[in-house]
């Protein structure tokens, strides 16, 4: 994976040829910066390490749906993975035609299968016999006959956060593996329901192939299974969940990761689907936030408290991840710890602990790496703190994909 998208340049950091400083300063602070061109490379690495067979990547909605990214993703060529009506709708703006889309998701709401159905997304990824159900009954009353996949939950750990968790057992996520043999044959058998495909997503920041390739073997023996008992579908989907290098390392290699699950769904000759988010989104972006004040303490790392927190970036937050940070303009002298804090009334508002940094005073902007996923998306306007605007860099300059919000804004639901 490139890692050359936000760079020093003598003391300035640069995201592509922009220098953040100009950013910041045009822009104010707390800013979303995305480089386009980061983007475009993750995407073709992704792409082209399943070069050798028929696949499709189904970017996952949910890592970042600012409509500027949507479309530029549906440009790479890809479909998508949407979660909810609401990131149905921002495909279908941002030109994703119907079977573009897949839609996953537990707790799937009627309105929202009557639009997926309706619309006829290329498969309703179903997560228990009741939401079959539920599609089966819509489905017929239109005379239609749904595209569904079953999501499998293939009871296998993938070793990251207990929050973003998803493939064991005891995880809500999709119907036992056990149960799921009988459950296609239904689905098989009912006129309102075509059964396309099988699905399994594990986990999330992912940073060993095993996991994947187990669910992805599953997925294949099963439908292997059903071929064999006359019932053939279309495709395995095995989510997304590729992890990310935080810390700046070697991470996952794609090349050893597409090697993995080819091995195990090669053999079958089915299409391949993909669902990945952060590892397209999240190196492509940085939140700048401004040093707003500077705490000294009589012992332990000075304060730095700047003026993002867990309501722009809530992952240090939830799951006590790290994110490098970086000053955008190095001051000369030595490194000094700091914890630097954000503006808001909780303790675990904190992005990092005991950071080494150049001096730092108040004024200076930092850039919170790896940003670009699971960042903006995740927001909240807690403490009546709008949202921060987001920033395309393209071809040497940038543009706004996203304006800051205002407090008018903010209060304009309210009677
Ligand atoms: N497909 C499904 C069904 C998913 O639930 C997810 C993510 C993805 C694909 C994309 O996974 P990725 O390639 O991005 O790992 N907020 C958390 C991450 C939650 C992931 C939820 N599902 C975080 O900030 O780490």
């Amino acid at each position: 994976m490139p890692t050359t998208t936000f760079h020093p340049d003598g003391a300035a950091l640069l995201c592509d040829a922009v220098p953040l400083s100009d950013i910041a300063r045009a822009e104010g602070t707390p800013v979303y910066v995305y480089s386009a061109a980061a983007i475009d490379r993750a995407y073709a690495a992704v792409d082209a390490a399943f070069a050798s067979y028929p696949h499709r990547l189904h970017y996952a909605l949910k890592a970042n749906s600012t409509l500027a990214i949507a479309c530029r993703l549906r440009r790479l060529g890809s479909g998508i993975d949407a979660n909810s009506v609401g990131e149905i709708e921002v495909a279908l703006r941002a030109g994703f035609a119907p079977d573009d889309i897949v839609f996953t998701g537990v707790g799937k709401r009627d309105d929202e299968l009557e639009r997926a159905i309706t619309l006829g997304v290329h498969a309703v990824n179903a997560e228990s016999r009741g939401e079959i159900d539920r599609i089966a009954g819509m489905s017929h009353a239109r005379g239609l006959r749904a595209r569904v996949a079953l999501r499998i939950n293939p009871d296998v750990d993938a070793g990251s956060h207990p929050y973003i968790t998803t493939g064991v057992g005891s995880s809500k996520f999709g119907v036992p593996f056990a149960q799921a043999a009988a459950l296609c044959h239904e689905i098989a058998a009912n006129p309102a329901l075509h059964l396309v495909g099988l699905h399994a997503h594990v986990g999330s920041q992912i940073l060993k192939v095993e996991p994947l390739q187990r669910a992805a073997g599953m997925l294949v023996r099963l439908a292997c299974g059903l071929r064999d008992a006359g019932i053939v579908i279309e495709h395995v989907d095995v989510g997304g969940g590729v992890g990310i290098p935080y810390d700046g390392g070697p991470g996952l290699s794609l090349d050893a990761y597409a090697a993995g699950i080819l091995s195990v769904v090669r053999p079958s000759g089915l299409a391949l689907l993909l669902e990945p988010g952060r590892v397209i989104m999240a190196p492509a972006g940085v939140l700048l936030t401004r040093v707003v004040d500077i705490k000294s303490r009589a012992s332990g790392a000075d304060l730095a408290v700047v003026d993002a927190g867990m309501t722009e970036l809530i992952r240090p937050a939830l799951y006590g991840a790290y994110h490098r940070i970086d000053p955008i303009v190095r001051r000369p002298g030595g490194d000094h710890l700091y914890e630097i804090v954000g503006p808001l009334c909780e303790t675990s508002d904190t992005f990092g602990k005991a950071r080494p940094m150049p001096p730092l005073e108040v004024g200076d902007v930092l850039a919170v790496r790896d940003a670009g996923a699971y960042g903006s998306v995740m927001a909240s306007n807690y403490n009546r703190r709008p949202f921060a605007p987001e920033m395309l860099v393209e071809g040497g300059c940038w543009r706004t994909i996203r304006r800051r919000q205002t407090i008018d804004e903010l209060m304009n639901l309210e009677q």
